[in-house]
């Protein structure tokens, strides 16, 4: 497996790997992206309808940027987050180091990131403000789970790139996992995928994208 570092539109890197001959983030602006498709759609939507404790699950921890936005997100404002991530293929440590990602916090958030790649595999970590993190090495077709979530951050590689990660039996699993009311953010916008998404019992939520990207999508567990 090899990874390449590169810059985005927005000056934050992200990686390439030929393993799925994919990027890790728009190459239109990672943090960006981060941003808009994940926390503003997902975490601070919620955060917006009153919940203090948000349980959350990431489809592909990869880089942990999403994950550390989230926990600086929920420090600057008052929120306990419960984040489960599972991750098939974790980064080289010192990939991520070169990648410098950590020079995108807010001290101490930058200290934050660090940990999340720090902290063990398969463990729960409690971390500052009953905040709880847990990265799990595993295939999300193996990861079962009996907890329920309040938010999934949907982040796959892309469907092209990735096909066995976008069909009905996922999203229905993705179903599964989430509570009454709970939200599923991602990038993708496609209508076979929407279509499956609402076959499965969602209901969708259309909303424009970062930089170049014209839709992204929320997806609501009626
Ligand atoms: C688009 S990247 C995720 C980026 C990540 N959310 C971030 O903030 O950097 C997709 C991630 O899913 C992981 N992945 C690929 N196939 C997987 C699988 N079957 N199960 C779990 N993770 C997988 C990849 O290794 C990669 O880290």
């Amino acid at each position: 497996m090899t990874y390449s570092i590169f810059p985005t539109s927005d000056g934050s890197n992200t990686l390439y790997t030929s393993q799925f001959n994919a990027s890790y983030h728009s190459v239109h602006g990672a943090l960006e992206e981060s941003k808009v498709v994940f926390i503003q759609l997902g975490l601070q939507y919620l955060a917006e309808r009153g919940y203090q404790n948000i349980r959350l699950f990431e489809m592909g921890f990869g880089t942990g940027l999403n994950a550390a936005l989230s926990f600086q997100y929920a420090g600057q404002h008052g929120l306990n987050l419960q984040y489960t991530g599972v991750e098939a293929f974790p980064v080289p440590t010192d990939t991520i180091h070169q990648a410098n990602f950590s020079a995108l916090f807010a001290a101490p958030f930058d200290e934050t990131f660090l940990e999340l790649h720090r902290l063990s595999w398969n463990q729960d970590h409690l971390l500052e403000a009953n905040s709880h993190f847990v990265k799990w090495q595993t295939r999300l077709e193996d990861f079962s789970s009996e907890n329920k979530y309040d938010l999934i951050y949907f982040d796959a590689f892309a469907p092209e790139c990735q096909p066995e990660l976008w069909t009905e039996d996922v999203i229905q699993k993705m179903y599964n996992l989430l509570d009454g009311n709970g939200v599923l953010t991602t990038y993708c916008a496609k209508g076979i995928f929407k279509r499956t998404l609402k076959k499965v019992g969602f209901h969708l939520e259309n909303h424009p994208g970062p930089g170049r990207k014209r839709e992204i999508t929320r997806a609501i567990k009626m």
